[in-house]
């Protein structure tokens, strides 16, 4: 059977600026990933050299018969001394945007992915006073070089930034790092919660006439055991708060990956026998469709741009069975009504996640030492599927 997808709609493969640039070195994750102790085992170091390569990179993505790309802005570069921006970085993401666009891409640009200046944390991050006007300023500064662009996500995954607060805090009175699956993290530190929130207004009210939001990190909490309270609990503060802050927003970004079943006491850990991928998460391709499917129900009427999807994975077949099952997933699920406008794999590249190499999520490989790209055969099948604007399932 195919599956034909609605016309025109947005195929393209994603990445960050942190994760594939390099050198990115005013910021506050370069210095936790190189500070003595670190708890990170690998350091982003020249990440994929994309700060210099990122023509090839989009040459990739046309070549592939792809339409979009998503990248981000690192705040830290550009403005990597408080109140100091950098016109020639905005300059060189401005080229960046014009190269998207001269290879007919449509480009999907991310204002803060993960990562903050330091000047930024150290003056106390999200919870300082002031904290949502220095990232308004940003954003003004940085709305010049827009011209031309569509799609503007704001903050990446506030709802794991703000777990991530609480996870850090935890790491610092020296509790061992907790599961890695990101549903089964803390709950959010809700006023790192609430700044968030209140920053991603700000930056709306600074992007009038693009199409704005944000992009959450959707967990499918399915509840085991009659658990359909702690169900519930756990997921609105995980995720469904983060949700309901967009439900006047221009789009929403769908970001899957696996599941999180939750029982009477709390997350369960991916039993032993469950398919893995190479993060430790359950393999679980269903994760788009119900991710989208739970989006639309919570926030009806907000148009859906699946933001990210993808798995870590040293065999590439793989990666096309999990891409192929997750395609259908959302096939149906807007077979069945959600609005959803485009579909952008995680990752193009096998960027640094976040700690480390190990968990290769890309399209295409990238040699460490020479930098070199490769196109995998799974990165072939995807722009066939792009150019068919069809599934075969
Ligand atoms: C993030 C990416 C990350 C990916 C895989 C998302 O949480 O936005 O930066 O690499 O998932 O873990």
């Amino acid at each position: 059977m195919r599956a034909a997808f609605p016309t025109p709609f947005l195929w393209g493969a994603a990445g960050s600026a942190h994760q594939t640039e390099g050198n990115n070195l005013a910021s506050d994750f370069w210095a936790l990933e190189n500070r003595p102790g670190s708890p990170l085992p690998e350091r982003s170091g020249d990440a994929c050299d994309g700060y210099h390569r990122w023509r090839e990179d989009l040459d990739i993505v046309r070549d592939l018969g792809l339409n979009a790309y998503r990248f981000s802005i690192e705040w830290a570069r550009v403005e990597p001394v408080e109140g100091a921006f950098s016109q020639a970085e905005l300059a060189h993401y401005r080229r960046l945007i014009d190269g998207c666009l001269e290879r007919g891409l449509t480009p999907v640009v991310t204002l803060h992915h993960f990562t903050s200046p330091l000047w930024f944390q150290l003056a106390g991050g999200w919870l300082a006073d002031g904290a949502v006007e220095r990232f308004r300023r940003y954003v003004r500064a940085v709305v010049p070089i827009l011209d031309g662009v569509e799609w503007v996500c704001t903050i990446n995954e506030p709802n794991m930034l703000a777990m991530m607060a609480n996870v850090l805090k935890r790491h610092e009175s020296g509790e061992k790092r907790p599961e890695l699956v990101a549903g089964a993290l803390p709950p959010p530190d809700q006023p790192t919660a609430d700044a968030l929130i209140a920053a991603h207004k700000a930056a709306r009210e600074e992007l009038a006439g693009f199409k704005s939001g944000w992009t959450v990190a959707n967990q499918n909490f399915e509840p085991v055991d009659g658990a359909d309270a702690q169900c519930a609990d756990w997921r609105f503060s995980r995720e469904d708060q983060f949700l309901d802050a967009a439900a006047h927003d221009d789009f929403i970004g769908v970001q899957a990956y696996t599941r999180v079943q939750i029982g009477p006491d709390g997350a369960l850990s991916v039993p032993d026998d469950a398919r893995r991928t190479l993060t430790g998460w359950e393999f679980y391709p269903a994760a788009l469709g119900n991710a989208v499917r739970h989006t639309a129900a919570r926030i009806p009427g907000v148009p859906i741009l699946v933001t990210e999807n993808g798995i870590a994975t040293g065999d590439d077949d793989e990666r096309v069975e999990y891409t192929r099952g997750a395609l259908a997933g959302l096939h149906a699920a807007m077979d069945d009504g959600a609005d959803v406008r485009g579909y952008l794999h995680w990752s193009l590249l096998d960027n640094y996640e976040w700690g480390s190499w190990h968990a290769t999520f890309g399209l295409v490989h990238v040699d460490r030492t020479t930098f070199a790209r490769t196109v995998k055969p799974s990165a072939r099948w995807f722009g066939d599927v792009a150019r068919a604007g069809a599934l075969d399932v």
